[in-house]
């Protein structure tokens, strides 16, 4: 073959590879209202940037008549690119070739990336759309999903790993993204269960949908398993586009600095009238995070599970931080099983990747009640009180308003080596409310009173008496474990402040195997 026949082979062979599993394939994806795996990436990465590995590799099955169905890539494009120029690694299942099915060869493609993006430190993307194991492979599908597990496993907390699913994603499956640090669905075609709805129907005798069984409205609300719910696979790209800029390239780095211009001390008098003046009564916690952050942008994440603390990121001057905030207008901002899950994965997660961690604090207490104690809030509780204690980031913690009992220690106090602990002048940190606290230490005195308007009398007294005592700031403040009462308007500036000065903050935990986090 002459040197341009060999070039022209080439160029054959690329076109063929990129059509996947065919045209016809291709337009029944589009009809299912889905992109192609090379579609996607397209939009994933910066423009021009991707290059494509393993373009060549084949299947090496013969079961089946097998041998005689080959397609170029083999059922899933691999490779590098950048975003915002800077490198990331990703794999987009092609469910045009055989549903997008694992074979042993895929689960190499898709290994090759994970160890590159090891090598060089650099997060993994991983775009599923796939019918699971490919069946004529048998066990050697399942030893590749095991090969990808692994290296998902050692990545963790190395390099930012995150799942997109655009498609099924079914069987064990589900465990490549469930160990990746961000999971998210698109609401009309992803779904994710470790058994379909025929098999439970068999099983249990069960009769569910797919969506109701495992769709993006059930993970990303009920189960808490995906982060994100998009409307579309593009919406769902550019914001990992915008997630991938919050996060450093690796553990040994820091997160990107993007300087805004928002000036550092910008006021905000808001601030000052956000709480009301009866402290039983809500406000929108979400207001105060789009006020102390760069441009008022926040990326939330979990945004509709345990709506009653607030997970997410944004920038303070330029700097990625972690929010974690309890919401006073969902369940009073209290603090149950899932919230504490929720809050104390984000904790880890902006701690394994350096992202210091802004705490906003306005917390009655944990939810009290058998359906909490059997559900196992004394462990999930310990979580979230876990992660903040270990966490090594710099910690700065504000304390709005209600900061009570257990959950006061638990939302980043002083002792849990938070860094700079402010508050606000309206909050209130003490053991528990004034109602239960009076009813507790005054209990026997009052069921002496026999006359009513005597009791009620009382009762107001020694209340106004706790809440002179305990249901402010300066009572913490005088023990040192509030570091200052600072005006609400100047919050963002004095944050800032902070998280300058504990830029070179130092802490290491003492040495050890690992950590036993009660799971
Ligand atoms: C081989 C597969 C396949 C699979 C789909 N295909 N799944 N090939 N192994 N697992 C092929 C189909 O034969 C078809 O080929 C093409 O992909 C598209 O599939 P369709 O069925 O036409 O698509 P659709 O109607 O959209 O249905 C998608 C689907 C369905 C719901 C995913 O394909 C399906 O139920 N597949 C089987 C799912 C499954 O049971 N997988 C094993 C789960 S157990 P042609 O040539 O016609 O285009 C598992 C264990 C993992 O994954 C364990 C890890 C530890």
């Amino acid at each position: 073959m002459a040197n341009q026949d060999k070039i022209n082979n080439l160029i054959e062979l690329r076109t063929k590879a990129k059509l996947g599993g065919g045209i016809d394939r291709i337009e029944k994806q589009h009809a299912q209202g889905k992109l192609t795996a090379r579609e996607r990436i397209e939009l994933l990465l910066d423009e021009g940037s991707f290059e494509e590995l393993d373009m060549f590799v084949t299947h090496r099955c013969t079961n089946f008549g097998m041998e005689n169905s080959k397609f170029l890539g083999d059922g899933v494009v691999t490779g590098h690119g950048t975003i915002d120029s800077r490198i990331v690694y990703v794999y987009a299942q092609d469910f045009t070739v055989f549903g997008g099915s694992l074979s042993e060869t895929l689960a190499q493609k898709i290994c090759k990336v994970m160890d590159m993006a090891m090598k060089v430190g650099a997060p993994i993307i991983g775009i599923n759309d796939s019918g699971g194991a490919r069946i004529q492979e048998g066990v050697n599908s399942l030893a590749g999903y095991a090969e990808i597990f692994q290296r998902n496993i050692m990545a963790s907390g190395v390099i930012p790993q995150i799942s997109a699913i655009f498609g099924p994603c079914a069987g064990g499956a589900v465990y490549s993204p469930a160990l990746t640090d961000f999971i998210m669905m698109t609401e009309e075609n992803s779904y994710m269960f470790v058994t379909g709805p025929k098999v439970v129907k068999t099983v249990t005798n069960e009769d569910i949908t797919v969506a109701d069984l495992g769709g993006a409205d059930v993970h990303t609300s009920k189960s808490g398993v995906a982060h994100f719910k998009v409307a579309t696979e593009e919406e769902g790209l550019m914001m990992i586009r915008k997630l991938v800029s919050y996060l450093p390239q690796n553990n040994m780095e820091e997160a990107p600095v993007f300087s805004n211009g928002d000036p550092i001390d910008r006021l905000d008098d808001a601030l000052n009238t956000i709480v009301p003046d009866n402290s039983n009564l809500p406000y929108n916690m979400k207001e105060v995070i789009f006020s102390l952050a760069d441009d008022g942008e926040f990326l939330e994440v979990h945004r509709n599970y345990a709506k009653n603390i607030i997970t997410g990121f944004c920038r303070m001057d330029g700097q990625s931080v972690g929010v974690v905030a309890n919401q006073p207008n969902y369940l009073a901002g209290v603090l149950d099983c899932a919230a504490s899950r929720k809050a104390a994965r984000f904790v880890r997660m902006c701690d394994a990747f350096n992202i210091p961690l802004l705490t906003l604090v306005d917390v009655p207490g944990f939810l009290p009640g058998s359906a909490q104690e059997y559900a196992g809030i004394i462990t999930e509780g310990a979580k979230l009180m876990f992660a903040y204690g270990e966490a090594t980031v710099p910690k700065v913690t504000i304390t709005l308003r209600k900061s009570y009992g257990g959950a006061h220690d638990v939302m980043s106090c002083k002792q849990l080596r938070g860094d700079f602990n402010y508050a606000w002048p309206q909050a209130e940190i003490a053991v528990m409310g004034a109602a239960g606290a009076i009813e507790v230490i005054e209990g026997r005195a009052i069921s002496k009173i026999t006359d009513e308007a005597e009791r009620l009398a009382y009762l107001q007294k020694k209340t106004a008496e706790y809440n002179e005592a305990f249901a402010n700031p300066y009572n913490a403040a005088s023990f040192g474990y509030i570091d200052d009462v600072i005006e609400p308007r100047n919050t963002r500036f004095r944050v800032i402040r902070a998280f300058q000065n504990l830029q070179t903050k130092k802490v290491v935990n003492p040495p050890k195997k690992h950590s036993n986090i009660p799971l």
